[in-house]
């Protein structure tokens, strides 16, 4: 909680004076902050506990071997954050043995602090939360986002959106998966999906979501992997609704996606042909 509240005043300190760099392409962008931020993250962390291993999304961790690791994003929501759009947050989870036992989300804005201990349940701001009993997805508020290879995959990722969109009562994409999370777990939306994922982004969120008394898995229902690049995190009861959804558009999803590489491969092949 320490790191994280030391990351949180790195945001507020530079947000009114952002300067951005893109990172894996026009879209994908990277602040002073967000540097900022994972480096005193790392040094609370570090000089807690100086042999545990640390991963962290700008690249600031360490390699050591180590039984316990710390799983940082130092800013979630760059995009928000480099726009003035309020909803951004630091993430950081513990793991041991490969089983994450501690996850605190910190909204430095709306200075809202989500933190779980595994097997303790979730709190914000020190008070117990929990997932929503909506029961159906007619029902159900939803949130999503996309990763960035969202401008070559277009096609692909709406299908799923749209399959959602007739289901639901709607369907929000805030920007920041880790908030997400978190906010399935405080009952603000039912239920969140996403590809393309990182560890950093969903590590802490979904052991809060679970200590909320929700479920998080891949898209196919079986047990999260970090690593998977895929999650649902859902209140529960919406669990199964949700990975049938996905499921059922995924054919359609592709065949847009394949059919969207063809037309763009087509003016490439009459050109050659010409
Ligand atoms: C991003 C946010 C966003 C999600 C992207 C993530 P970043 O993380 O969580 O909501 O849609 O997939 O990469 O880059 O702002 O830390
Ligand atoms: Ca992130
Ligand atoms: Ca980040």
């Amino acid at each position: 909680m320490r790191a994280a509240r030391a990351a949180g005043r790195i945001h507020l300190k530079r947000l009114s004076r952002i300067s951005i760099t893109r990172k894996s392409s026009a879209v994908d962008l990277v602040t002073e902050a967000d540097r900022e931020a994972e480096a005193a993250v790392i040094e609370v962390l570090q000089r807690a506990y100086p042999a545990h291993a640390i991963l962290a999304e700008e690249g600031g961790g360490n390699a050591h071997v180590s039984e316990h690791r710390w799983i940082v994003d130092p800013l979630d929501g760059t995009t928000n954050f480099a726009h003035g759009f309020p909803q951004f947050c630091v993430s950081i989870a513990y793991e041991r043995r490969g089983r994450i036992l501690l996850g605190v989300v910190f909204d430095s804005l709306k200075k809202e602090l989500f933190v779980a201990l595994h097997g303790r349940g979730a709190r914000l701001n020190g008070k117990p939360i929990h997932v929503t009993r909506t029961p159906v997805l007619d029902m159900a508020l939803l949130a999503t986002g996309f990763p960035y290879d969202r401008r070559e995959r277009r096609r692909y990722y709406l299908a799923f959106w749209e399959a959602f969109m007739l289901r639901t009562q709607g369907v929000r994409r805030t920007g920041s998966a880790a908030l997400d999370l978190a906010w399935v777990a405080c009952g603000r939306v039912d239920g969140f999906w996403e590809f393309g994922l990182k560890p950093w982004d969903v590590a802490a969120g979904a052991l809060i979501v679970e200590e909320a008394g929700g479920h998080v898995s891949n898209m196919d229902g079986s047990a999260l992997d970090l690593a998977g690049a895929q999650i649902i995190g859902s209140n529960g009861r919406l669990h199964q609704q949700m990975i049938e959804t996905i499921s059922s558009a995924r054919p359609e999803a592709e065949r847009r996606h394949a059919a969207m590489m063809r037309e763009a491969s087509e003016p490439l092949l009459a050109a050659n042909h010409g």
